[in-house]
């Protein structure tokens, strides 16, 4: 969570506030509680710090209610918080500095054992204003430094546990810009006469798609005509990377949310995401990134599915997958219990992570410890050159595109259809017929019309948002391949609606649930003419006699079940194990337009953010 920004120019400029500022706003969905920056202002030979609670924009109203004067900041540091330790005040925002004001620095992670330095750093004399942990890193750096900052960092570091991103500029050695990495995100943009630091590449893309990306335990000083990135006292050689996507990407193109962008570009993420995978006549998947470890794949007798949240979710559709059609048993666990308790893993088990962000801690945490215990490990992540990409070494990226929307949509349709890949070559790999995966390799390859046809619900499904709109309660229920979607229907509307929704496996209505229902506590249940179609049928007829209302996920086609639901949503016919691609759909675009018909914040829901690199 939160978002850093650090830069700084060969020429002293006076856009460099507006720039950084420009640039902080790209990182807005990590997470906006307040926002800061700090900057060397050469001509009155002092540091300048502004900052201000709630999101950008109010600081940007304290800078235009200085008269908009230009200034001369360079180095400039810009943060953007989701508070972790510390309550949401001016006080506890970012940046923040030593005793003496004279070092400042702001910082992504959690500093767990700050409690203990605050208290020695107190004992020492040191004066602390803030309740954050943050604070206490400033003031380690002030106890180390005597002119290089750099050193006074490094010397720094190691007595800090816990997880930081961190970018440190000093009055006392004014001309440089220090950042260091330990497992949240930063990565240095190299562009032409300036240098930026960033969370994530949309802060840096309008000015460079030149990145390199610190690993863990890197540290670079930047100073206007040169940058150094070291390990210790080790330097490193670091080839620099190209971001693959454009400016545009990262925009709205002309719609209201990027949520909604998003959701209606699944057609073209999808096709991105099979894009030359698909081997149609040989009824294969073909997936670069594991060409490597073909003949280890073949040995895997066991895989772990570890994620968070939507991507969670896509990890039980996958488990459904990777079991009736790869052939290979698989458990799958929330990443953030994985690590607690004692997995049984060894050289025969694939883990297999999956994340958007490729960030998340709680992810990263769980390959970390799969990888002491001996097992593969193998990523499925959309952001190229993540923490996770690069902890997991072998994977298949998502090629899914930015996805900037708090809530997760595309990503998600694009981890099902991944782990459809997967599940296709691990078949061919263990006996799947020929026929079998040319009908499955076909199949996939009409995903993206598939979901092309599905968006024409748009209005259809706003209509039955505008019906539902004054409901405090959902169910969500689906059956196999569709109950992680009902869970992830639930955790849609939840997140961006704030209405109260339960996902929930359509045959454990009977156990316990059903007692929610009554004429206020609609049901929502996924339905397509499947395997399990009859046993869901009887779910909703359950439903109906206790007055519940029912809007059924159905096939197209299928007239029978007007009969016993209040409104139906059809959605075009797939191979089963593909359903979940296209029944979630209608809904996103629910949660969407319910969201917006309550007039919620969709893009940065409260509370949230985008990418979890705290535990
Ligand atoms: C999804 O809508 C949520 N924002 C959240 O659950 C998210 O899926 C989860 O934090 C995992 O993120 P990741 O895919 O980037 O690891
Ligand atoms: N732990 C720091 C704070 O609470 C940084 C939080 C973050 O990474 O968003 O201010």
């Amino acid at each position: 969570m939160c978002g850093i920004v650090g830069y700084i120019s060969k020429e002293r400029n006076p856009n460099s506030l507006r720039l950084g500022l420009e640039a902080l706003k790209r990182l807005e969905y990590r997470g906006y509680d307040s926002a800061g920056f700090a900057f060397w202002d050469a001509e009155k030979k002092e540091i300048v710090c502004q900052k201000s609670v709630g999101k950008i924009a109010k600081l940007e109203e304290k800078v235009n209610g200085n008269g908009n004067k230009p200034v001369l900041a360079n180095p400039i540091i810009l943060h953007t918080r989701w508070a972790t330790t510390g309550e949401v005040t001016e006080i506890n925002a970012h940046p923040h500095s030593d005793c003496a004001g004279k070092i400042w620095l702001a910082h992504n992670g959690i500093i767990e054992n700050f409690h203990v330095l605050k208290q020695k750093l107190e004992e020492e004399g040191h004066k602390l204003s803030s309740d954050t942990d943050t604070e206490v890193i400033a003031h380690m750096i002030e106890k180390f430094f005597s002119g290089n900052l750099e050193d006074a960092v490094r010397k720094a570091l190691p007595y800090l546990k816990g997880t930081y991103g961190l970018v440190v500029i000093s009055k006392d050695d004014p001309e440089k810009l220090v950042a260091a990495k330990l497992g949240s995100p930063l990565l240095v943009g190299l562009g032409e006469n300036e240098y930026l630091v960033a969370s994530d590449p949309a802060a840096v893309i309008a000015h460079t798609k030149k990145v390199i990306y610190l690993d863990d335990g890197e540290m670079v000083s930047i100073s206007p005509n040169s940058f150094s990135i070291t390990k210790g006292y080790n330097v490193q050689q670091k080839k620099p990377e190209n971001i693959e996507w454009d400016m545009e990407d990262a925009q709205k193109g002309g719609h209201p949310h990027f949520m909604l962008k998003e959701i209606l570009d699944q057609p073209e993420s999808i096709n991105n995401s099979i894009r030359g995978r698909v081997l149609a006549e040989e009824g294969k998947a073909r997936l670069g990134g594991i060409r490597y470890i073909e003949d280890k794949l073949r040995e895997v007798e066991k895989i772990k599915i570890v994620a968070c949240g939507t991507a969670y979710y896509a990890g039980l559709i996958g488990k459904y997958m990777l079991e009736e059609y790869g052939g290979v048993p698989v458990e799958v666990d929330l990443a953030s219990e994985f690590r607690y308790r004692k997995p049984i893993l060894d050289k025969k088990t694939m883990v297999i992570a999956v994340s958007q962000s490729g960030e998340t801690a709680d992810t990263l945490g769980a390959i970390k410890e799969a990888k002491e215990k001996g097992a593969m490990i193998l990523g499925i992540v959309n952001a190229v050159g993540s923490a996770i990409a690069r902890e997991s070494g072998v994977g298949i990226y998502n090629h899914a595109g930015p996805e900037i929307g708090v809530a997760s949509t595309k990503a998600f349709t694009s981890q099902v259809t991944i782990l459809a890949l997967l599940s296709l070559y691990l078949g061919r790999q263990r006996g799947l017929s020929l026929v079998m995966g040319q009908r499955i390799a076909k199949e996939i390859l009409s995903l993206p019309g598939l979901v092309r046809e599905t968006l024409n619900l748009n209005d259809r499904v706003r209509e039955l948002a505008g019906k539902y709109k004054d409901y405090d309660n959902f169910l969500y229920l689906g059956r196999k391949y569709n109950l992680p979607v009902a869970l992830e229907g639930a955790l849609k509307l939840k997140e961006i609606s704030y209405i109260h929704a339960e996902g929930y496996g359509a045959g454990e209505m009977k156990h316990g649930p059903i007692a929610l229902i009554d004429e206020n506590f609609p049901s929502i249940v996924i339905c397509p003419s499947d395997s399990v179609y009859d046993k869901v049928v009887s779910c909703i007829e359950q439903i109906r006699c206790r007055k519940g209302k029912v809007v059924v996920i159905a096939t197209e086609g299928n007239e029978n079940i007007k009969k016993i639901a209040d409104d139906v949503i059809y959605i075009p016919k797939t191979l089963e194990m593909l359903t979940p691609i296209v029944s979630v759909v209608p809904l996103q675009l629910f949660a969407y337009h319910m969201a917006a018909l309550r007039g919620c914040e969709i893009d940065k829901p409260r509370n949230l953010a985008k990418s979890v690199t705290v535990e």
